[in-house]
């Protein structure tokens, strides 16, 4: 994902718009992902959710903070998510309206949210994007979920991939060194630099979520982290 490798130069943050740019727009929206994209993030990353033969950009299992819905989201058939406002008169999109929108523009996070499937619908998704000539390497797909993550390995081992930690394990970044990934994604209050060294040492990028103060910016590109997920990532680009 980190675009600068030179050892020994400070790295340039990798600045990855959180769905989209959500300090910006309506979170998981088109115009989310189109403001990042605008705003000339290097990847976005948003989250989806499959249910009734879709897979929808949408984070919470509850329609209620993000939409003019209620309820659970997997309590709704799609033809009622369709007609959702998530914001903006911005329609709840799926996968495929994202990728469509994005055009090879940027790269593209993909987080797994759900377990019912999902890895299996989005990668027969990936794999006409890949068929059309979408390059594997501006992809990424990821989970806290490893069970969902390592179905999705088996199903598409070309797309990279990337773990996601809320937490430290005792094995540090052992377990996504394992399961082949990319990257590991670390939430921001468990940064810590044994954490970043073992996955540098081990050939892993190490970015984090969610970082949107420009002081925390700043202390997490000098302890030499690769990239982060920001809901500002003009923010990050500004450093
Ligand atoms: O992928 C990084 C980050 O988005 C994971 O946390 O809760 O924002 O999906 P969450
Ligand atoms: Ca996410």
């Amino acid at each position: 994902m980190n675009d600068d490798s030179a050892s020994g130069i400070p790295r340039r943050l990798t600045a990855i718009g959180h769905r989209g740019a959500a300090g910006h727009a309506p979170e998981n929206t088109l115009l989310s992902i189109d403001t990042a994209i605008r705003l000339g993030a290097q990847w976005v990353e948003f989250d989806v959710q499959h249910h009734d033969g879709e897979l929808w950009l949408m984070h919470d299992l509850h329609l209620d903070r993000t939409t003019n819905g209620s309820g659970l989201l997997t309590a709704h058939p799609a033809a009622e998510l369709r007609r959702l406002d998530a914001g903006q008169g911005e329609p709840i999109p799926t996968l495929v309206d994202a990728l469509d929108l994005i055009e090879q523009r940027i790269g593209v996070n993909i987080e797994l949210k759900s377990w019912n499937g999902c890895a299996a619908a989005v990668a027969a998704c990936l794999r006409d994007y890949l068929a059309d000539g979408w390059p594997a390497e501006r992809l990424l797909v990821s989970s806290f979920h490893l069970p969902e993550l390592w179905e999705f390995k088996q199903l598409l081992p070309e797309v990279p991939l990337g773990v996601l930690y809320c937490g430290v394990p005792l094995e540090w970044a052992g377990l996504a060194a394992e399961i082949g990934a990319r990257c590991l994604n670390v939430s921001a209050e468990f940064v810590d630099t044994k954490l970043i060294a073992d996955a540098h040492e081990r050939d892993l990028q190490l970015n984090v979520y969610t970082v949107n103060r420009v002081d925390d910016l700043e202390r997490l590109a000098a302890m030499g982290v690769d990239g982060v997920f920001s809901d500002f990532p003009d923010r990050v680009l500004a450093l």
